[in-house]
């Protein structure tokens, strides 16, 4: 089974290095797992405007194809104007409402400030509900404070939750192997 480790922004580092510590602790967890990265800077992603995928440039059918093909996501994302970035978003307009459904997904996202943690859950998670995704009940939400000036975590409670939040997502990975291979996949609402 596959885990997408999205970084979904096109600038910064935070959400890297935050995506580096979820992946060290996942590997503690999940040795049968095939970890991949889709970090959104590498990419010359199109704008989404419904074309079939054929249609697109070659990286962002490679998108697409990584998004379909995973089994699971973690996704890291800063807050952009009290919201996640547009080229995040861009990514969700490319797949298939049913690509995500019914697979695990962890958020960790970084902001600016200490209250716009509630941008998960009021921009990203409403999404994935959408995508019936199943999201792990805990998130790591992160503020420039808990960085040193070279971008190393340096708060423990960070760390800590970091690896409560790849142990629960390999949790959540064991459960969603079987609910995938159910047939409701096939419907269309
Ligand atoms: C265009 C833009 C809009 C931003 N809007 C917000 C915001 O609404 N709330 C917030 O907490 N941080 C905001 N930030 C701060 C970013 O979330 C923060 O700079 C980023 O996560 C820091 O990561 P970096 O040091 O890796 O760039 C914004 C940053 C940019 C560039």
């Amino acid at each position: 089974m596959k885990i997408l480790l999205i970084n979904g922004s096109i600038v910064g580092e935070k959400t890297k290095i935050l995506l580096e510590a979820v992946k060290t602790e996942l590997e503690k967890f999940s040795a049968d797992y095939e970890i991949k990265e889709l970090n959104l800077e590498k990419y010359d992603m199109q704008f989404a405007d419904g074309r079939p995928k054929d249609d697109y440039n070659e990286d962002t059918q490679s998108m697409i194809d990584e998004m379909e093909a995973a089994d699971g996501y973690i996704i890291a994302t800063p807050i952009f104007q009290g919201s996640i970035p547009g080229a995040l978003k861009n990514l969700f307009d490319l797949i298939s409402p049913k690509v995500m459904r019914y697979k695990p997904v962890a958020i960790v996202a970084n902001g600016g400030t200490f209250q716009h943690h509630l941008v998960i859950e009021n921009q990203l998670k409403p999404i994935l509900d959408y995508f019936r995704s199943l999201i792990t009940p805990n998130y790591v939400y992160t503020q420039s404070a808990h960085f040193s000036h070279v971008n190393e975590i340096i708060d423990e409670d960070v760390k800590f939750r970091i690896e409560e939040l790849a142990r629960v997502f390999y949790y959540y990975m064991q459960m969603s192997s079987d609910l995938q291979k159910g047939d409701n996949l096939s419907t269309d609402f």
